[in-house]
């Protein structure tokens, strides 16, 4: 049985926390679809055409470790505004979410573009300071030398670009449920999800 859970948001607002959590809770398998739009973002940085790179993409390429550095993340947003890169990224996103067992997809547009028939869909959010001090305290473990200023202008910068997009803008689907992180912590964020999926299983 395909049963998929959609989970849609801002960067750092917990979708990773809370999808591998949910995941792994329901023994479901779990794709980060950042890592599409990183992974292409990253080839540009050396002068590959953004569509040639998100056509000629393989899973293999989602498990680089180089994906998660703020340049990375910038290169992404700004290839996620081409259609046509959106288009090369679709069938893999959809064929993983019709694998048997079940499938938790996040990113920006699964529950309104790539996964319209989710069965569950979760819009997870929180306020950009509590968003930008969760995403630099995350860096600063990983040894980038940053400041919280900059990354809150880094985040505010992606959100504007991929919430003003004409293709596939981030927006919660009518259906989704709203899940504001602001005030909870991670323990609590996973249980409010894992009680919404549970609800609908
Ligand atoms: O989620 P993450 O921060 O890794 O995503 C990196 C960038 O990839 C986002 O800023 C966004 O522009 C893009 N993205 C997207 N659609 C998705 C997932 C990510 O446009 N489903």
């Amino acid at each position: 049985m395909a049963f998929t859970i959609a989970i849609d948001g801002p960067a750092a607002a917990g979708k990773g926390t809370v999808s591998r959590a949910v995941a792994a809770h329901f023994g479901f398998a779990h794709l980060d679809t950042g890592l599409l739009y990183r992974a292409t973002g990253r080839r540009t940085l050396d002068g590959t055409d953004p569509v040639e790179a998100a056509r000629a993409l393989r899973a293999s390429d989602l498990e680089a470790d180089d994906l998660r550095t703020p340049d990375v993340a910038q290169a992404a947003s700004r290839v996620a505004a081409i259609p046509q890169v959106r288009e090369a990224l679709v069938d893999f996103q959809r064929a993983f979410a019709r694998r048997a067992g079940g499938a938790v997809l996040d990113g920006r547009d699964i529950g309104t573009v790539i996964c319209p028939e989710a069965e569950v869909k979760l819009f997870v959010t929180a306020s950009d300071e509590v968003r930008a001090g969760r995403r630099f305290r995350e860096l600063q473990e990983n040894g980038f030398d940053t400041t919280l200023d900059e990354v809150l202008d880094d985040l505010r910068v992606r959100d504007a670009r991929d919430s003003a997009r004409a293709a596939a803008p981030l927006k919660p689907a009518g259906d989704a449920i709203t899940l504001d992180t602001s005030d909870m912590s991670i323990e609590q964020a996973v249980a409010a999800a894992v009680e919404a999926v549970a609800a609908r299983l």
